[in-house]
């Protein structure tokens, strides 16, 4: 895989595939890891004497995070000079793209608002307009390499092309991790990403995965059992994928707005569960001190309420405490990191993405990856 370093990108139109995908609340954007690193690599190209075009996504068609990327470009002006065009493809990108001087840099609207985006394989694919008038084509969206998306294994086909400073970063980081000695982590909110990891490996789970674990084993959590099938978030897992799956043995539960810690016994009651307790955590520490290598991917319980983010906290502290090399996943999980105060030099590798990485972990083969060569 080519990297920026094997270029000279001076007076080079370059299209940069960046992953800008952030949080989106009430319809604003909010500020994220991802906008403050993709705005290295610009500044790098910048530096570099290209002309850079910026492509990249926020959210999904149908979902209320599907918007335009005007913020992402103010949200990027705060760290580099970058001009916003409102469109992905036509008269208005031609003129932008014509009048770039060299160390100047454009960002183009939403790639995904244009639907041949979904289309790789699409005869006469619109998009290809892009790669007719660029030179190279540089991928800086590790998070998005498990989609086959145009812009990300069309584009390479037919230009010049390398990975950014932080598709190299990420993969780099990611060759360090002994898969077949890893213990994972599994919490978060999405159990059934999860199940894909279930091949043998030591698990310990948290979060709504380790309860549905559980259930799956056979207990019943009462109230907790109605919430994970009323969220759709309870799935069905065959009793031989559980066979390496170390299970909470207590939880905490919400009494007059505070921490109560219920032995597993203890249940089913009416109770909501907020996090793992205590004796889960110890047994869990005691089997991360003992780890060669280490993946955790999503919080233990609810981090951001006061009280319950004990098990995170905790767990997170014992990784970064342990001689194995660590790799931290997703976006929620780097921000449990930040508010607990954690170093973040202790983990081996704190990743930006969520499913990609996944996907690189249960040893699949990313098409992003495989389009760079
Ligand atoms: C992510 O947020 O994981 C990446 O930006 C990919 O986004 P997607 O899941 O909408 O494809």
């Amino acid at each position: 895989m080519k990297t920026l370093k094997d270029f000279n990108f001076k007076g080079k139109n370059v299209l940069l595939r960046a992953d800008l995908n952030s949080d989106v609340k009430n319809g604003r954007v909010l500020m994220s890891e991802r906008i403050k690193e993709s705005a290295r690599t610009i500044d790098y190209l910048k530096g570099k004497k290209a002309k850079v075009v910026v492509i990249a996504h926020q959210g999904t068609p149908g979902k209320d995070d599907f918007v335009s990327l005007k913020q992402h470009a103010q949200l990027l002006n705060r760290f580099t000079k970058i001009k916003f065009v409102n469109e992905v493809i036509g008269k208005k990108t031609e003129n932008a793209i014509e009048n770039l001087k060299n160390g100047e840099s454009i960002l183009l609207e939403n790639i995904r608002f244009e639907e041949d985006e979904f289309m790789p394989e699409k005869e006469g694919n619109r998009l290809l307009n892009l790669v007719e008038l660029c030179d190279i084509y540089v991928n800086d969206a590790f998070s998005v390499c498990h989609r086959k998306q145009t812009s990300i294994v069309l584009f390479p086909k037919y230009i010049k092309s390398c990975a950014g400073l932080l598709l190299e970063k990420e993969v780099n980081a990611l060759k360090k991790i002994k898969i077949k000695d890893c213990l994972y982590v599994l919490g978060g909110a999405k159990p059934e990403d999860s199940i894909r990891l279930l091949k043998g490996n030591k698990v310990l789970a948290c979060g709504l995965f380790g309860q549905c674990c559980l259930i799956n084993k056979g207990k019943s959590l009462g109230e907790q059992d109605r919430y994970l099938r009323e969220q759709k978030a309870f799935v069905e897992i065959s009793k031989d994928k559980l066979k390496n799956v170390e299970t909470p043995v207590d939880f905490a539960v919400k009494v007059n707005n505070k921490r109560k810690e219920l032995k597993l016994d203890e249940f089913p009651n009416k109770y909501e569960i907020f996090d793992i307790g205590s004796k889960t955590i110890d047994k869990y520490v005691n089997e991360i001190k003992k780890a060669k290598a280490i993946y955790m991917k999503g919080p233990c319980g609810d981090a951001n309420e006061k009280g319950f983010e004990k098990g995170t906290f905790s767990i997170l502290k014992a990784i970064a405490k342990s001689k194995a090399y660590s790799v931290i996943g997703g976006g929620h999980l780097s921000d449990a990191i930040e508010a607990s105060g954690i170093n973040k030099k202790k983990f081996g590798h704190i990743s930006l993405s969520g499913g990609a990485l996944l996907n690189y972990v249960a040893g699949e083969k990313l098409p992003g990856l495989e389009a760079l060569g």
